[in-house]
């Protein structure tokens, strides 16, 4: 079966056999490919009826029997085991927050956002999480990242937040950034308040780009 690049990434970071719970799963094209090609049992959650209808359609041309599609705001009433993946992608950071607090949490999460890298990483590891591992993805232009968070105390600098602790290592990356923002800097006109900024983070891009030649 054929999806994503982006989704498949987050499927290569699920072990065989886990249970998966996908919440905003939309289509649930991630949870049918986890049930057929990698033995998941999913639980398939959407707030929104008619992307659960999708869902509920595509897992009977699919027939698939270890997936449950449940209609529901984020956790809500799911109950969430020990070994369970909780996975989150496909929404923004403000989204992803209200999904996660006040909430009992899940020993492990795979987050995938587009948006607000730095604040997506202070908030989950305020709720007590370690990054276990980061993906960068680039799909239709956009870049994602996708985090492996698991329960587990851990310290970050500012510069992990802002670049991630395993993918300020990762060139390809970093140099990616620092052509974005480099774009950015040729666009915007010398007076705009927002070029000192730009340009400190050209910096710190520069600086990681050096370290990892
Ligand atoms: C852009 S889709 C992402 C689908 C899929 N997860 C992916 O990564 O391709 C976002 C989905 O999240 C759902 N969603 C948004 N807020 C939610 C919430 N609080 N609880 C559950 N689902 C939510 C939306 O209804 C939508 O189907």
């Amino acid at each position: 079966m054929k999806i994503s690049r982006r989704l498949e990434t987050i499927a290569e970071m699920i072990p065989s056999g886990s249970r998966v719970i996908d919440v905003g799963c939309d289509h649930a094209l991630l949870d049918i490919y986890l049930s057929l090609e990698k033995q998941c049992e999913c639980v398939a959650a959407d707030i929104n009826a008619n992307a659960l209808d999708q869902a509920r359609y595509n897992i009977l041309r699919f027939q698939v029997k270890s997936i449950t599609p449940v209609l529901t705001d984020g956790l809500e009433g799911i109950s969430v085991g020990e070994n369970d993946i909780v996975v989150i992608s496909g929404m923004g950071t403000s989204t992803i927050e209200h999904i996660l607090t006040n909430r009992k949490l899940p020993n492990h999460m795979i987050i995938g956002t587009h948006t607000d890298f730095a604040d997506l990483r202070k908030y989950v590891v305020s709720l007590g999480y370690a990054i276990q591992d980061e993906k960068y993805v680039e799909e239709k232009k956009k870049a994602y990242i996708i985090i492996d968070f698991i329960k587990d105390n851990a310290t970050y600098t500012e510069e992990d937040f802002q670049y991630g602790p395993i993918l300020k290592h990762n060139i390809r990356y970093i140099e990616n950034e620092r052509e974005k923002v480099l774009e950015i800097i040729s666009r915007i006109p010398h007076d705009d308040e927002d070029l000192v900024r730009k340009k400190k983070i050209l910096e710190e891009l520069e600086t990681l780009r050096k370290k990892n030649l």
